[in-house]
Parts: C-alpha cells; structure tokens; sequence
C-alpha cells in the first residue's frame, strides 16, 4: 500500500525536533539514521496521550506540546518515542520500564534532573539504541544504560560524574556526545569505554578537564576535547587511535611541556588536528604524516624548526597567524617538500621580512598585519603557483619594493599592499592580477606605464590615498581593459577621470573634491551599474543629467551630501577656474 504524505511529514518533523535541540553547544553531531519501517497508516491509536500522535508502528510524537510530566499508559509497542522540548522534570520508573520495545527515547530539552532519573531506570530498556538527554539539568551521568546502545548524547547538562557503566560494557556503542557539562578529570572512571571499543565519536568540548583521558576507545575516528583546561596529554594517549581523523584540542592550556615528539606520532590517520588558541611556543614534533590541515593559530609559536613539519606530506592547510614569529625564527629549509602545502597563514605575527624558503607549492600566502618593510628580489623567487597574496597592514616602502620582485609571480590574481607606506604605484605588478588593492596608503603618482599589460585586472582599489587628478598618466585607465570596479574614493580628485575603460561597472569616487560631473563624463562607459559621487563639492547646475541618462545599465547613483556647498563652492569658483586649467594643460600633454 502506498504510504502517505502525511506520515513522511511526521517523520520528518520527528527528525528535525530532534537534531534541533541537541545540545547547546556548537559542536555539530551529525545525525544518526534511525531504522524506521515504512508502516501502512491507520488513524487512531488507543491510549495515545493528548497532543501527542501515535502510528500504529510504534512511533510516539509528543514534541513541544507542554508536558510538565511524563505521559502515563503509553502504547506497550511504543518503540520511538519524542518528548523533546518540554517540560518533564523526572520519569516514574514503572511508566519507562513498560515500554521495553523502546529503541529511540528522545527527552532533550527538558527539566530532568539526576534526582529525577532513579538509578535503574533504564535496565530494562533492552532494545534501547538511541538516547538524547541533552539540554536538560542532569548533575551526574546515569549509572546504567543498556548494553543496546547505539549512540548517547548527554551534552549541556551539568555532569560532573560518570559511572563505569554509564558507556562502559556497551559493544554497539558508536557515538557519545558529552560537550558543555562540568566534567573534571576526577568525575570520570577509570576507564570510561571499559567493553565498548566500537565508538567512534566522542565529543567532550567545553568541560574542565585538565588531562586527555586514558584509555580511550581505539577505534575513535573523532576526538573534541576543545574548551577544556587541558595542559598536559599523557604518554600513550594517542598510541592506539590509528584511526582517528579529526582531533580537536584548541582552546586548552597546552604548553610544549604537556607533550613529547611521540605524542602524536601514532595517529596514522590524522587529517585535522586543530591546537589553535593554546600556549604552544613552538610547533611540537612527531607530528604525523597525514595532517591536512593543521590549526596552530593562536599560540605563543616563535620559531620553526627544520624537522617539525616536513615529515607532514599531505599537509594543505598550515594555519599559524596569531603567534610570535619572526622571519629569523622560520629555518629556510621548514616548509621542505610539503607539495601540497597551498594555504599558509601567518597574519599578526612579528614577521620583520617574507620568510625565506616558503613552501613551493603555495597559492594562498597571508602575511599581513606584521611588520615587514620591504619586498626583496628573490623573497617570491621560487613561489611560481602563487595565485593570492595578502600583504596589507606591514610597513612596506616603494623604495623598499624591489622592481624584479613580483617577476616570477605569473599566476598572481590578486594583490593586497593595502596599509603600508606606499608613495607610488609599485614597478612591474604581476600582469595577470585580477584584483589589486593598494587602500590607505599615502600614493600621489601612478607613473607612466605602471598598469601597462594589465588587461586582466577586475578590481582596483585605491581608496584613501593622495591622488589628483594629474597624478595619474594620460589613459593609464584604459590600459587597464577588463576592469569592471575602480575604487578611487577618498583621493583629492577634481574631476571625473577621463579615459576610463568600457567595461567599468562600479566607479567609486566619494569624498573626493569633484566639482563638475560634465555631460560626456560616461560616453566611454556604456556599461556603468554604479557611480559613487557622495561627499565631493558638486554645485547644483554643474552636474549635467545628460552625462546620466544615457547609462542604460545604471542601478545606482549616489550623490547625496554634495549641494550644501553650493555656496562655499561658489565661493572660490576662481580657484577652481585655476585648477582645471591646470589639469587641462596636462592632458594635452
Ligand atoms: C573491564 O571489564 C572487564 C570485563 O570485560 C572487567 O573484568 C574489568 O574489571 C573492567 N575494568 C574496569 C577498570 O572496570
Ligand atoms: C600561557 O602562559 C603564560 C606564561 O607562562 C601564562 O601567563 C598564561 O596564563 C598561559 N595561558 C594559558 C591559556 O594557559
Ligand atoms: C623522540 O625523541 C627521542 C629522544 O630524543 C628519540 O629517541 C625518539 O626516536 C623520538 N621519537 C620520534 C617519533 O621521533
Ligand atoms: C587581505 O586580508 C584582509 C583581512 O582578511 C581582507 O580584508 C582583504 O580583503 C584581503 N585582501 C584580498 C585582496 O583578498
């Protein structure tokens, strides 16, 4: 018989309420299929409580719908049975034990409390498979659950304890979800997994646990252990997870002392290792080959040693921004054979120059927010692949750019040097760049044939710097033929720039000192969308609607704060007159 939309619909529900309220923390447990039949409807169930609904396979649904208490005279076969988000507070144990068939018992978000939850209530849940008591007040874990159980998520209650057989003695037992509870090292038994050496996923983030566990269950392939106060990890720990793929561990207390070069050694399987926001002083050794992305930001690093991190062949992600590293401190040869390093992050660190010996393979490199000076001839000599580079916030000089410096960089596409100290327009910019940003620098020229060949470029930001209208060669914007943003705000121009390329979209060009928008200003610009006059000294008449209205692409045009120094304007009309002869004279040239 076909089966009705209606009971897909429950189903459904009953799948989101319960992946919804699962604990409060950010820890994402991924949803556990359950094995529901494919059951014919029937209408009615006897003894289905108020609010609730029943199927006549078993499936009880009383989510959200106010309960203070636990129902009574549940159907005997009950075997899913929702009380998510509700109010019960404790569970008679003569209501539960009845209900023997039950393989899935949901009571997250609830007001249970362990006084509530009577030491053998679930002894004779014999089929129990999965069990969510998260959101609730629980203070110490239950004593006994079923040798059935699949998978427990106790998380966001206010553990302080479990028993040796809450998990232990549980051979089906592959996830347990345990974040956001109070848990110190002394609350937990010996051996937490004593007889359940299937579990897989363990999730223990933000408790307060200063030590790794022991005895950990071997076949783990997911390890959270962030949010805690963990300072040391004891030897062998980590010996016998030779499957485990992700280990989180950021967010501790973790100094270099905690750990040895055998450590992590074993973790043969290891792709995801996060120790970001610890006390690590530099990056601990015996690091396992097949790291992929590897979390160190957030410490106390100062130094790269040469063997730290070679051995790491997959790595891909080396993410060390918010330490203490100089250039001086990073061997040369650090980053050795890592070919598939291809993100490096060392934003907000000390580094005084680009590192020497970056790895070769690199395509997105972030150094800004250090105290680099210069870029010299061979800094960038070897990183061919690299397509993103970040420098922006340094103290970088053009007289300390090298003019040969970008000349291996063939495969840049985009380039920040916004934040730095420059005068000009840096010689000899890779010529495939798409995006070059060179914000909030102190540029008054752009010299003859500096944007030569850049045909690629898409956006260009220039915004805050000191450039007038002669700064800029004759048709140096339309060399630059693909351009499509050109961001000049915040400059001392007079006029609208001339010669701008057809494909510009987006021109932005407030607070500026534009007085005059004259009639052919966008002829060469059909394709306009946006056009930014904001806060510049426009004087009402002086802005021709003809220069508007043939941009059939216009969306936006700002204009705002602009006619209130009409008269101020007026004013100095003289000087201006001066300006533009100026300028005028210059074009010609
Ligand atoms: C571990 O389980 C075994 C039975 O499988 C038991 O004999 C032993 O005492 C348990 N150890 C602990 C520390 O609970
Ligand atoms: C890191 O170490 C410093 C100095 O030893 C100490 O003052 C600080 O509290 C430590 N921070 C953490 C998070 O352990
Ligand atoms: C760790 O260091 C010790 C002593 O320096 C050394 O004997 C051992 O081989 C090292 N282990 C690894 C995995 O590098
Ligand atoms: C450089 O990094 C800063 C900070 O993350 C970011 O705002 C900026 O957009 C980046 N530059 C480029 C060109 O992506």
């Amino acid at each position: 018989m076909a089966q009705t939309g209606e009971h897909l619909l429950l189903l459904c529900l009953l799948l989101l309420s319960s992946r919804d309220g699962r604990g409060q923390g950010d820890e994402d447990n991924e949803f556990l299929h359950l094995p529901w039949g494919r059951p014919e409807p029937r209408l009615s169930v006897a003894n289905c409580p108020r609010d609730c609904s029943c199927s006549q396979e078993g499936v009880v649904d009383c989510g959200g719908v106010d309960l203070k208490a636990f129902p009574v005279d549940l159907p005997e076969f009950t075997n899913h049975l929702s009380l998510q988000n509700n109010q019960i507070e404790e569970i008679p144990p003569e209501e539960l034990s009845r209900l023997y068939k039950l393989e899935t018992l949901n009571l997250q978000n609830n007001r249970l409390t362990s006084n509530g939850l009577p030491e053998d209530l679930f002894e004779h849940l014999e089929n129990l498979n999965y069990l969510y008591l998260a959101n609730n007040k629980l203070t110490l874990a239950p004593k006994f659950l079923p040798n059935t159980l699949v998978s427990a998520d106790l998380a966001a209650n206010y553990l302080t304890k479990i028993y040796g057989l809450t998990f232990g003695q549980k051979p089906e037992l592959r996830s347990v979800y345990l974040h956001n509870n109070k848990l110190a090292d002394a609350g937990l038994p010996d051996q937490m997994f004593n007889g359940s050496d299937n579990v897989e996923i363990l999730i223990m983030s933000s408790n307060f646990l200063k030590y790794v566990p022991k005895n950990l269950p071997p076949k783990l392939y997911k390890l959270h252990l962030k949010n805690n106060r963990l300072e040391k990890i004891p030897k062998g720990a980590f010996m016998h997870l030779t499957d485990l793929r992700e280990l989180y561990l950021q967010n501790n207390c973790l100094t270099n002392e905690g750990m040895d070069n055998e450590t992590f050694w074993k973790l043969s399987s290891l792709e995801y290792l996060d120790m970001s926001s610890n006390n690590l002083t530099h990056i601990p050794s015996g690091l396992p080959r097949n790291i992929v992305l590897l979390h160190l930001e957030k410490n106390a690093i100062k130094t790269i040693a040469t063997d730290v991190l070679t051995q790491i062949r997959q790595l891909e992600y080396l993410l060390l921004h918010n330490n203490k590293l100089k250039a001086k401190g990073i061997h040369p040869d650090a980053f050795l054979g890592l070919k598939k390093l291809h993100t490096v992050h060392m934003y907000n660190n000390m580094l005084e120059r680009v590192p020497s010996g970056l790895p070769r393979r690199v395509k997105t490199l972030m150094l800004l927010h250090n105290q680099i000076t210069g870029i010299y001839k061979n800094d960038f000599a070897t990183t061919y692949y690299l397509e993103e580079l970040n420098l922006s916030y340094n103290k970088i000089t053009s007289s300390e750019i090298h003019r040969e410096a970008f000349r291996k960089l063939r495969l840049l596409k985009s380039l920040d040097l916004s934040g730095n100290n420059l005068k000009t327009l840096p010689w000899a910019l890779p010529k495939n760049l798409e995006i070059l940003k060179l914000k909030e620098n102190e540029i008054s020229s752009i010299p003859k044939g500096s944007l030569t060949g850049m045909a690629k470029l898409k956006e260009f930001y220039l915004s805050n710097n000191k450039l007038k209208i002669n700064s800029v060669y004759t048709r140096a914007w339309s060399e630059l033929s693909g351009l499509q943003l050109l961001d000049l705000s915040g400059n001392q121009l007079s006029h609208i720039p001339a010669d701008l390329p057809e494909s510009l979209e987006y021109l932005y060009l407030q607070n500026n000192k534009i007085t005059t928008v004259p009639e052919n200003s966008f002829d060469a610009t059909p394709n306009i969308k946006g056009i930014f006059l904001r806060f510049n000294a426009l004087i009402a008449g002086a802005v021709k609607d003809n220069a508007f209205r043939k941009l059939r692409k216009l969306q936006v045009l700002d204009i705002e704060g602009n006619f209130e120094f009409s008269k101020k304007a007026a004013s100095s009309e003289e000087a201006e007159e001066d300006e533009e002869e100026k300028d005028e004279d210059y074009q010609e040239t």
